[in-house]
């Protein structure tokens, strides 16, 4: 019987990383954990045992450390490597940018100087839509323009994108998805979304809201030229995207060519106001939440959702939940990680 693919999953403790590792676990992979828990928890760990039923083997690493992530693979034979291991916080990015660049682009670049020499030539890359800054239209394509990043985040999501194209010369296959909102949790209840302090995005800010462990919700500005007022965005099941990286390994080991580097949308389609994902956590759930408008968000996009199209055909891949049943999950999520009865 032939090996199983191995993959490195970094930054795999994360919210999307842990719901990755358990798709591909469940996919029959076997999988190697690398993240150096800065911005992740062990309870993710844990959460994946639980829902695998197996340890996946786990190296307290840093990306951005050549020594420590050339040992990682030296003990192993990976086939592909997905790497999630980034910072993401757009507000903090622009406080503190050159963390931003030194870590989201050194993990990148010594992660691929490591896999060349390893021969390791798969490369799964975590991007965002926010790569299109402020869209002219919308839904946006993969040849919809790039835009001036709205934030040093961004920025460093655009310098990857870039890194990975100009990467081809190595010999590697990449393949670049471009997350919208992802939201959500595993239906099981054992993994979820951990931010470390206040939330920054919208569903855990509310979650933790309901919860209590947070005050009344901001909504950020009413005045956007929406139906309601409030942002659109194209919010997507955490266990949805998790697939789609399962399905991006796939398209590349059907790819010929030596090297490639392709991108894809990863969102429903379905442009959301921030209104509506309040209301509907609050009908689903049968929870009150409170809010209140307050001013916009400085760097925020009034509209943007995805045209999934090129993922739908070349990828395979197709989201299975609705946002009902991701804000149910996010709440179940919430509510056994605080041990709330409701
Ligand atoms: C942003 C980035 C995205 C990045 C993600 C990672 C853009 C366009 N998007 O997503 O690329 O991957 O962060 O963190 O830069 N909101 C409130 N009150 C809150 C929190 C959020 O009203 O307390 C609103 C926001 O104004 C926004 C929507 O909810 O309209 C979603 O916000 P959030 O969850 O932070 O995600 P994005 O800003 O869309």
């Amino acid at each position: 019987m032939s090996k199983k693919p191995t993959i490195a999953v970094t930054g795999g403790a994360g919210f999307i990383g842990s719901h990755t590792v358990v798709q591909l676990v469940e996919a029959g992979y076997e999988v190697v954990i690398i993240d150096n828990l800065s911005r992740s928890d062990r309870t993710m760990l844990d959460g994946i045992s639980r829902i695998t039923k197996t340890t996946v083997p786990f190296y307290e690493v840093d990306c951005t450390d050549p020594k420590a992530l050339d040992k990682v693979f030296l003990e192993n034979s990976f086939d592909a490597v997905i790497h999630f291991a980034a910072y993401k916080a757009v507000g903090e990015s622009v406080s503190m940018p050159l963390d931003y660049y030194e870590n989201n682009i050194l993990s990148l670049t010594t992660l691929l100087r490591v896999m060349n020499k390893h021969a390791v030539r798969s490369l799964i890359f975590s991007s965002s839509c926010t790569v299109y800054g402020e869209p002219d239209m919308v839904p946006v394509t993969e040849q919809s323009p790039i835009k001036l990043a709205n934030s040093p985040y961004g920025a460093t999501k655009q310098m990857c994108e870039r890194i990975l194209e100009d990467a081809k010369v190595y010999g590697i296959q990449a393949v670049s998805l471009r997350y919208f909102n992802p939201i959500g949790a595993h239906p099981s209840g054992l993994l979820g979304e951990l931010p470390i302090g206040v939330p920054n995005n919208l569903v855990p800010f509310i979650t933790q809201s309901a919860a209590g462990v947070r005050g009344s919700l901001t909504i950020f500005g009413n005045d956007y030229q929406t139906p309601d007022g409030t942002c659109i965005r194209d919010y997507i099941h955490v266990v949805d995207l998790a697939d789609a990286h399962v399905r991006a390994f796939d398209f590349i080991r059907q790819q010929e060519e030596a090297s490639g580097f392709h991108v894809f949308n990863v969102g429903t389609g379905r442009g959301v106001t921030v209104l509506e994902v309040v209301k509907e956590f609050e009908e689903v759930n049968k929870v009150k939440l409170n809010y209140s408008f307050g001013p916009k968000r400085p760097g925020d996009i009034e509209k943007v959702f995805a045209d999934p199209s090129k993922a739908f055909k070349s990828l395979m891949w197709r989201p299975k939940f609705s946002m009902k049943e991701a804000l149910q999950h996010a709440w179940q999520w919430e509510k056994n990680f605080r041990k709330i009865e409701q």
